[in-house]
């Protein structure tokens, strides 16, 4: 059993550091790794002064001013991603031209993944326009708020 055990940490080791020579993850200063997945790294803002003061639109320019797109989760596995922040973060989606049809600020496409938490979206027009990534008692979902509401984000880089 200790054999065992000890080789399974010999391994996770191993390929930790194959992963770490085999694709260097550069992460802009002021942010910090959250997870990659399906050709996608996931960064957020590290926690500081003004890092969970953000709007939907400074939640944008925030990803944007290093280089970054705010997260658009396609996925469960990126989804899984998000999880790892437990913070309230904004990610893409907004439905200013249709209510409750959320679409990719970055793509202009309809968003087909969902992760919406009980009774959500609230239905019908309103200004709960943004998507809010919410973390409460180990379960995370996504609430539609307002977007001049204040939370850090989560960006996103594509894999070239
Ligand atoms: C948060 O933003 C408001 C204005 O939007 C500003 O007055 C306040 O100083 C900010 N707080 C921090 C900690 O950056
Ligand atoms: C998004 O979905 C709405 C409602 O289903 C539809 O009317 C609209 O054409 C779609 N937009 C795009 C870009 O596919």
């Amino acid at each position: 059993m200790a054999k065992v055990g000890i080789s399974i940490i010999i391994c996770t080791l191993c390929s930790l550091a194959i992963a770490v020579v085999a694709s260097p993850i550069q992460i802009h200063a002021g942010f910090e790794f959250l997870g990659t997945v399906e050709g996608k790294i996931f960064v957020r803002p590290i926690l500081g002064p003004g890092s969970d003061n953000l709007t939907y639109q400074d939640a944008i320019a925030t990803c944007a001013s290093a280089g970054y797109r705010i997260a658009t989760l396609e996925s469960q596995a990126q989804n899984d991603i998000a999880e790892q922040n437990l913070r309230w973060s904004w990610i893409d989606g907004i439905d200013l031209q249709t209510p409750d049809v959320f679409f990719s600020v970055n793509t202009g496409k309809n968003l087909t993944y969902f992760n919406w938490g009980r009774n959500r979206p609230v239905i019908g027009k309103d200004d709960r326009n943004c998507i809010r990534f919410s973390c409460a008692g180990g379960v995370c979902e996504w609430l539609d708020v307002k977007c001049t509401d204040k939370y850090t984000v989560i960006c996103q880089l594509l894999v070239q």
